[in-house]
């Protein structure tokens, strides 16, 4: 029996949330540059959405950059804009076939123009797929959407819109960029790093965790696979005993 029979196709993740980590470390373990790290990573972007949304699985987030990640060299900043840009125009083929829906998430007024503009023509184009949602977090920062959200509420709050008792999980949950997203049930990391990096903080209170140790251009099916077998596992017991969950 291959890996693939043994995953429960009635049990995936809701909502998968993958940090795609150690391009750079994988370029460098090879004396390449780290911008070839990301260009090899881009393959494996492809490859996980093909097989997320072949898989089943309704909601793929990838962080694939940071707020923070602003701060890194300008050449390797301008490279992974311009990847991004080559891989929306390349992919926009494979999310149609595919049925893939695409979405972003973060402080999208920060990237170049250049990048908005593509990503908002790929959203519009595949606005009615309806297979799987796939989410890119850019210049994302779970803080930057917490405090978003908060200047939100407040000024609702002021106008007299909402109460301040009225206030509720849901209401913040309304408030963040991923409003219409459920909560993430598997957060990945790869390259061996065990942190959130500022990835997702509220939508993750339950989320099971999985940390890879292949780097993000290493990363295939099978390690996709792992991660699934191995949240499919686990006992989700949300605060409960073990007896009230069976
Ligand atoms: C992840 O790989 C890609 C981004 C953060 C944009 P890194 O570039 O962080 O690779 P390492 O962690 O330096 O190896
Ligand atoms: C997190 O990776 C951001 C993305 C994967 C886009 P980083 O490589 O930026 O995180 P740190 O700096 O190691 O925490
Ligand atoms: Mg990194």
């Amino acid at each position: 029996m291959s890996v693939l029979n043994t995953i429960n196709k009635d049990n995936l993740p809701k909502h998968l949330a993958i940090i795609m980590d150690g391009n750079g470390r994988w370029a460098k373990q090879q004396g390449l540059l780290r911008t070839i790290g990301h260009e090899n990573g881009t393959k494996s972007v492809r490859i996980t959405i093909e097989n997320c949304a072949k898989l089943g699985i309704e909601n793929l987030t990838l962080y694939a950059f940071s707020t923070e990640n602003w701060n890194r060299p300008k050449l390797e900043v301008e490279t992974l804009m311009k990847l991004l840009i080559k891989s929306l125009q390349k992919e926009l083929i494979t999310l149609q076939n595919n049925n893939i829906r695409l979405n972003a998430i973060g402080n999208l007024d920060m990237m170049p123009k250049s990048a908005q503009k593509e990503l908002l023509e790929v959203m519009e184009k595949t606005k009615n797929n309806t297979q799987m949602t796939l989410t890119l977090a850019l210049s994302y920062g779970s803080r930057e959407e917490i405090v978003s959200a908060v200047k939100k509420i407040a000024d609702k709050v002021k106008n007299n819109i909402i109460s301040i008792d009225s206030i509720d999980d849901s209401i913040i949950n309304k408030h963040l960029y991923t409003q219409n997203l459920p909560d993430v049930d598997l957060l990945i990391r790869t390259s061996g790093e065990h942190r959130i990096s500022n990835f997702l903080l509220w939508q993750i209170a339950y989320a099971e965790l999985f940390f890879s140790e292949v780097m993000w251009p290493d990363f295939r099916e099978e390690h996709l696979y792992e991660a699934l077998i191995s949240y499919q596992k686990r006992e989700r017991r949300f605060g409960k005993t073990s007896e009230q969950i069976k």
